[in-house]
């Protein structure tokens, strides 16, 4: 899709937007007519994420490490009305490889991308995690719960990151009068993951569709909430435009639903069969996840695509990729420029 640029546009940095939630979030806000700025150094995002915004004239990718001070002050001479901070790698088996960079991105990375929203006056939404209640005991949790987390446990390094982010923003925005928020994510899925992601869903549907077993760790208990993408990028964009100076918001599915549960939904869903393989966890687990929405949902935000719609829609997706994958090595395909999302979903 092309937009029109005019010189009244808004104009947005979207930081780890070449990432699964930055593209779809990117994708929303050029519908909505804006300009955005997508930084990003691939540590973890793809540039397929963001092929399909490359001929519009009101997108531009900067390749930059946000940890990098001196790379973050050419971002001083552009003006920007919103940032929004994704950038940090993903993924628990990325806490043990990537945990410096997890670090220095939600740290560093946040001072140097505050930095830059204060210089313009921009409003700016930092994007934290659930696990920033680490193992919580409190059922559902509440922005207001401080959570259970250990400084120095096997997860730390992705927790504490987020939590110093938080504490950040919140500290400089006071100290600077600026117009900051944070979203605290729950386990969101959707159209861009990859295939070979390793979070649950997507690592469920690659697995079965493979004819490989899913692994499953411990005995399957442990409960999360799943969130479409359409609706978290829906929250994020809530939350900039109607959130109050300051807050935390967190935004994730409503229903608890346990690993061994969530299996059988996929199975359901997708027409596979398969077996689960039951194991320890190779880091450790949380026992469960459950957002108290109740805030958010006072900005008018709801959750509005079910968990059975969105399996269905990534199966159909990952089969589309896989398909073309291979008529690409067979020659069939000249390239995968224009493969990604085949969504059965209307986008954000
Ligand atoms: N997907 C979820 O379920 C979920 C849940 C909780 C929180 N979050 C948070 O949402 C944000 C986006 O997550 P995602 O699922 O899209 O993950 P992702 O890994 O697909 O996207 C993160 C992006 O940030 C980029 N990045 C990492 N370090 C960077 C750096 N130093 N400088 C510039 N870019 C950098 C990566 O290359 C990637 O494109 C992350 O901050 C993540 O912690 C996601």
């Amino acid at each position: 899709m092309r937009n029109r640029v005019t010189l009244r546009a808004e104009r947005c940095l979207v930081a780890g937007g070449a990432g699964f939630i930055g593209s779809n979030l990117i994708r929303a806000l050029l519908s909505k007519g804006m300009i955005v700025d997508c930084v990003d150094d691939l540590t973890t995002g793809r540039q397929s994420n963001i092929a399909e915004f490359r001929r519009n004239p009101a997108f531009r990718f900067i390749k930059l490490d946000v940890a990098n001070a001196q790379g973050c002050s050419r971002l001083l001479r552009r003006h920007y009305s919103q940032v929004y901070h994704l950038a940090c790698p993903t993924g628990v088996p990325n806490i043990e490889i990537l945990g410096e960079e997890m670090l220095l991105s939600s740290s560093t990375g946040t001072y140097n991308l505050l930095k830059v929203a204060r210089r313009t006056g921009a409003q700016f939404l930092f994007t934290s995690t659930a696990e920033a209640y680490g193992d919580p005991e409190v059922f559902p949790q509440a922005e207001s719960y401080a959570g259970n987390v250990d400084p120095v446990g096997p997860r730390s390094a992705y927790e504490e990151a987020k939590r110093f982010g938080e504490a950040m923003t919140r500290y400089y925005g006071r100290k600077h009068g600026m117009d900051v928020r944070i979203v605290r994510i729950f386990n969101t899925y959707g159209p861009g993951m990859s295939p070979n992601d390793q979070r649950v869903i997507p690592q469920m549907i690659g697995n079965l569709i493979n004819g490989e077993p899913v692994p499953i760790y411990g005995d399957g208990s442990q409960t999360r909430t799943f969130l479409h993408v359409n609706d978290l990028v829906a929250g994020l964009q809530t939350v900039m435009e109607r959130g109050a100076n300051g807050e935390v918001y967190n935004i994730g599915g409503s229903k608890q639903i346990t690993i061994k549960a969530l299996f059988d939904a996929v199975k359901k869903a997708t027409g596979l069969g398969g077996t689960a393989a039951f194991q320890d966890h190779f880091i450790s687990d949380h026992r469960g996840r459950w957002p108290d929405t109740s805030k958010v949902e006072k900005l008018g935000w709801r959750q509005k695509v079910s968990l059975d719609q969105g399996l269905r829609e990534i199966h159909a997706e990952f089969l589309s990729s896989m398909d073309l994958k291979r008529r690409v090595e067979k020659g069939v395909v000249a390239s995968l420029g224009k493969s990604r999302n085949q969504s059965t979903l209307a986008r954000p």
